[in-house]
């Protein structure tokens, strides 16, 4: 099979065997094809897109280029939740030990932060000695125990995606649906889960711009879950502003403790409440959704669900943090409002940039990150503001900020008339 048969029959618009998308992947991780092929091989799927097929078979050589964990030991069905990436978006805090003391088995690998968007495991080491490198039979017995591990995603898994990522990245080929929902997919399968919940955001802070193509998206990878014996469902949730008010590693974990405890954001206490009455429920069980949701109210009113991400914390070497002395930053700065109205816009981008700059994410991979440092919002869409209000406080430990605070200034949208906000949860496909 020669390479460049399989760019011209793409280019052509024809669909690809599973032989010759298995050939591509294998050659690529081998360094048998060069990064010219897989370039234009990759353009022509950009342009041309693929069949539900094709995306699987893609799917499936990149899942069988590395390892595939192995959750059999695991007694129950293993749930697993995956979010396309936004600000302030510290659901797996919240949601992992809420649907754990439900009695679903969370094994979660997560990722770190980069750009604009967090990751779980950073948010996680913040905490003093929490340790996320486990190997597999720490995290299969800590499962088995105590219903929730969360581990860093080693490099072995899926390598050909971090391959292709990597090429797309320089060659404007990411915004491709299949190429991104195969990418996803194969991460999350060879994670191992039986039920698996995907969090595709829209909005300015987010990967997908539209309703259509989260739809496309959500669509596709529901579908390849399917192809592979998988319960999977997708929520297509709105990030045009932040989820939750904070926005930075230990900011964050203040406010999924909060909302563990029955105080948390609104929006945060929602979404993960409804992600997590999915999750309970197709694990089993509750007979319905609503008894599921039910379940889910009755452990945080317990405090159990608090208790259980207490018990993570242990059981990963982490200090329990006290939160009225956690945060020690040099300044708390408040950032006020010039003018009078309502908040129309608050831009996640902006937002998500700002407390980037500040040091709580990194601009590259390398960056080392202020687990200390961020924004927590004091205003977001629809709230009324008077002149001279707090609409965000800044927790900063750098010398000068004056544009992290123009940023954060410019995020609002401050207009005279009231505002409606837009649902948070705008379709559930499963
Ligand atoms: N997240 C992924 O893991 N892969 C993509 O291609 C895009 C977002």
């Amino acid at each position: 099979m020669r390479m460049v048969d399989i760019i011209e029959k793409k280019r052509d618009n024809k669909p690809l065997s599973k032989k010759e998308i298995t050939h591509f992947i294998e050659g690529y991780v081998r360094e048998r094809i060069p990064d010219y092929q897989a370039s234009a091989l990759l353009m022509a799927i950009y342009f041309n897109g693929m069949t539900d097929d094709e995306a699987t078979f893609l799917t499936e050589a990149m899942l069988q280029s590395g390892n595939i964990i192995d959750l059999s030991a695991i007694s129950g069905t293993k749930v697993d939740k995956h979010s396309t990436g936004g600000v302030g978006d510290k659901t797996t805090l919240v949601l992992g030990p809420l649907v754990a003391s439900c009695g679903a088995k969370f094994a979660k690998l997560s990722g770190r932060g980069l750009g604009h968007t967090g990751g779980t495991l950073d948010k996680l080491e913040s905490i003093d000695g929490f340790n996320v490198n486990l190997d597999n039979d720490r995290f299969v017995a800590q499962v088995n125990t105590l219903n929730i591990a969360v581990a860093g995603q080693t490099s072995k898994l899926a390598p050909a995606d971090k391959m292709l990522y990597a090429l797309r990245d320089v060659t404007g080929t990411v915004p491709s649906i299949p190429l991104i929902a195969s990418s996803i997919m194969s991460k999350k399968l060879a994670a191992g889960a039986d039920v698996i919940v995907l969090d595709v955001k829209i909005g300015e802070g987010a990967f997908m711009k539209t309703i259509e193509d989260a739809r496309n998206l959500s669509r596709l990878m529901v579908k390849i879950g399917e192809n592979f014996g998988k319960k999977v469902i997708a929520f297509i949730t709105d990030m045009s502003e932040p989820l939750g008010n904070a926005v930075g590693n230990k900011l964050e974990v203040i406010e999924a403790i909060r909302t563990l405890q029955g105080n948390g954001p609104s929006d945060l206490q929602k979404l993960s409440t409804e992600i997590g009455s999915y999750l309970v429920h197709h694990a089993g069980l509750t007979d319905s959704l609503k008894d599921a949701r039910k379940m889910i109210e009755q452990k945080i009113a317990s405090l159990e669900a608090n208790d259980k991400f207490q018990a993570l914390i242990e059981a990963q070497g982490g200090k329990l943090p006290d939160l009225n002395d956690y945060i020690h930053t040099r300044d708390l700065i408040a950032v006020k409002s010039e003018t009078g109205g309502y908040v129309e816009k608050l831009n996640a981008l902006d937002i998500g940039l700002a407390a980037m700059r500040l040091g709580a994410g990194r601009e590259t991979k390398d960056d080392v990150i202020d687990t200390d440092v961020g924004i927590v919002l004091n205003k977001k869409v629809g709230d009324k503001v008077e002149k001279d209000d707090v609409l965000a406080y800044i927790y900063n430990n750098k010398d000068d900020i004056t544009d992290e605070v123009k940023m954060v200034l410019s995020a609002y949208t401050i207009v005279e008339h009231a505002v409606e906000k837009q649902p948070l949860i705008l379709e559930i496909i499963a």
